[in-house]
């Protein structure tokens, strides 16, 4: 038969979300190969232009295996992100996400495929804490209580009990993905839980216990911002979306900024700097922290470097610096009105907020 024959259309695409995996491509792909021997399948791997090359690895495949499609991002990062879109490409009945690293039990996909198929839940959640299951692969003591802390939280906010919404490994009908997919938040690692927030009516569950491995080759992606984005899973949850994150993410940074404005002026005191000239310092230095953590942190998608970022800092510095000076003169009227600190502090502090956020949004971090 010539290459160009026509393969069957899949029943269930493999989404892989994938970021410096290099090693473990093809590995993943044989194994995908063995435990799904008789079903049509693809698999898609969203790579984020990973820097080892993981892009190139899984088209070399690709070139003579038509199952096997590389969807290549550039100039974003993020799991839920990549799952979200890998998932929208996707033609199939069913849709699975997997892990790229094999920490995952790819033998497993065959019976969640037959419980769905079976009508048994709409979507089957890969456990590991049901009997059966087990997360020794969990890298270290730390890590497992953390999985553990976590999942306890999440509990309190799902729809019905799941031993292991944190996990990564899923499979659910593509049209049903495809409905929740608008409301999905699409941040930080968990794709899952974000699944089972937003589903509505809220999604039959059906789990399957599996053997979380440990990691064979690379090492793993989940780091303190990835928490941080967890948390804010959580709270975009409580506030039922009212309050944008982005918003709640500069309102934090803006808190550390504060305390840095008052230890750099008590710094500044203390070595014997007059009060104007410390609070003008110690001002600049708030922002040049508020700066920082917000490209980091509230704008990693759209992170500012090089050029860019000196170009940003003097935006900031520069609108940052009169919404503080009218910060000051909107603090000192209420204080003269009402003689109250407080409400004067609060009012000021509302307001710098709100316009610093405006300005960083519209004119420093602007979406390209
Ligand atoms: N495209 C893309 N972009 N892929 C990413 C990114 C990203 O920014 N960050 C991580 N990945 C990929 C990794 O390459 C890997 O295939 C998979 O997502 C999981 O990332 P790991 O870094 O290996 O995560 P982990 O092992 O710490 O976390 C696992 O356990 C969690 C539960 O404890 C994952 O299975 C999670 O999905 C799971 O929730
Ligand atoms: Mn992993």
């Amino acid at each position: 038969m010539s290459s160009a024959a026509p393969t069957l259309p899949a029943r269930l695409t493999v989404v892989v979300p994938c970021y410096n995996e290099r090693a473990n491509v093809a590995p993943l792909i044989a194994r995908l190969e063995a435990a799904l021997r008789g079903i049509a399948w693809e698999a898609v791997f969203v790579d984020d232009n990973s820097p080892d090359g993981t892009a190139a690895a899984v088209r070399e495949i690709a070139a003579h295996d038509p199952r096997i499609r590389c969807l290549r991002r550039v100039g974003r990062r993020g799991l839920s992100s990549a799952v979200i879109e890998g998932a929208l490409s996707s033609s199939a009945e069913f849709v699975a996400v997997i892990d790229g690293d094999m920490q995952h039990d790819e033998t497993r996909l065959k019976p969640m495929l037959a419980k769905l198929a079976a009508g048994e839940g709409d979507i089957a959640i890969g456990s590991r804490y049901v009997e059966g299951g087990g997360a020794a692969g969990l890298a270290g003591g730390f890590r497992q209580r953390l999985s553990r802390l976590g999942i306890r939280f999440a509990q309190l906010f799902l729809p019905a009990p799941v031993s292991d919404p944190m996990s990564g490994f899923f499979m659910m009908r593509r049209q049903r993905f495809e409905e929740i997919a608008p409301r999905l938040a699409g941040s930080g690692f968990k794709i899952l839980l974000d699944l089972l927030f937003n589903a509505r009516p809220p999604l039959r569950v059906v789990e399957i216990p599996f053997e979380f491995r440990a990691r064979a080759f690379g090492e793993s992606k989940l780091d303190a911002l990835v928490l941080t984005q967890f948390a804010g899973l959580l709270i975009d949850r409580v506030l039922h979306g009212a309050v944008p994150l982005r918003f709640i993410a500069f309102a934090g940074v803006g808190l550390v900024g504060v305390g840095a404005n008052l230890a750099s002026l008590a710094v500044g005191r203390a070595l014997g700097l007059g009060f104007a000239l410390a609070q003008a310092i110690a001002t600049v230095i708030a922002m040049g922290v508020n700066f920082q953590l917000n490209n980091t942190l509230t704008y990693r998608d759209q992170r500012l470097r090089g050029r860019r970022l000196w170009r940003g800092l003097a935006l900031f510095m520069l609108f940052c610096g009169i919404g503080a000076v009218a910060d000051l003169g909107i603090a000192r009227t209420l204080y003269e009105d009402h003689n109250s600190l407080t409400v004067a502090g609060a009012a000021g502090a509302i307001v710098a907020v709100v316009w610093n956020y405006a300005i960083s949004a519209t004119l420093v971090w602007r979406a390209r």
